[in-house]
């Protein structure tokens, strides 16, 4: 091939190329534009179930995923995946599709996620009756739960029952990590029973939110 030829055959690759990226681009935007529009309408449908108006950043999503160990076994139950930018880091941390269960109140929520996750279990349904929702759901006892759970418009008894509920359910000393924007913990620690490691706020969230993890003491 001439050098003319073969220049002319990599422009019309880089031309192409870039048609696809703009294409992808533009359409990665208009999910995103969609999630946006789709999480305001449940808001303003259910201000207190939703928890929040607009779906978590990547920043913080990657943050609750890093306290998710990929390798050990069993299913990875997700609590209010929402439009499923948790479960999207979660996936990206290593977390295989079919690994995951996602429990979510929302009937519209649970359709778009069973477009986006066709391999994960995805209940409609309570996820403060945990064992309840699950039923036989879970074939061995859970590796983590990743919980975006509004807490605080819960009274704590029923956010403690929930913790101890979702313990027996998980291996021994698997995570309960929950997100949170408020400045102290959504489990009350004077409970006792666990331990809690909270992360640094991350700032890149609207608003800015911090991660607590809880572990099921083992004594
Ligand atoms: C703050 S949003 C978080 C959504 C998503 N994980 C994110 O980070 O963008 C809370 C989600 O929990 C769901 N939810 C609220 N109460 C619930 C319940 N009792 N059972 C299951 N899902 C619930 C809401 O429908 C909503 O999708």
């Amino acid at each position: 091939m001439s050098g003319l030829r073969q220049q002319k055959a990599f422009e019309d690759i880089r031309r192409t190329g870039k048609k696809l990226v703009d294409k992808i681009s533009a359409e990665v935007k208009q999910a995103k534009i969609d999630d946006d529009a789709r999480f305001l309408k449940s808001w303003l449908d259910n201000p207190l179930k939703t928890g929040a108006v607009s779906p978590s950043s990547k920043a913080l999503a990657k943050k609750m995923a890093s306290y998710v160990d990929p390798s050990l076994a069993g299913p990875v139950i997700e609590l209010g995946p929402g439009t499923g930018p948790v479960t999207d880091a979660l996936i990206a941390r290593g977390v295989t599709e079919d690994r995951l269960v996602l429990i979510e109140f929302n009937p519209e929520f649970c359709v778009l996620l069973k477009k986006r996750y066709p391999r994960a279990t995805i209940i409609e349904g309570d996820a403060y009756a945990l064992g309840r929702t699950l039923k036989d759901q879970l074939e061995a006892p859970a590796a983590a739960l990743v919980s975006s759970l509004p807490l605080f418009t819960r009274p704590e008894k029923l956010r403690l029952a929930l913790l101890r509920e979702a313990f027996a359910l998980m291996r021994p000393g698997a995570p309960f990590i929950q997100f949170t924007y408020a400045a102290v913990s959504p489990m009350p620690k004077k409970a006792g029973g666990f331990d809690s490691h909270v992360s640094p706020r991350v700032w890149l969230n609207l608003p800015p939110a911090c991660v607590w993890v809880y572990r099921q003491n083992q004594s």
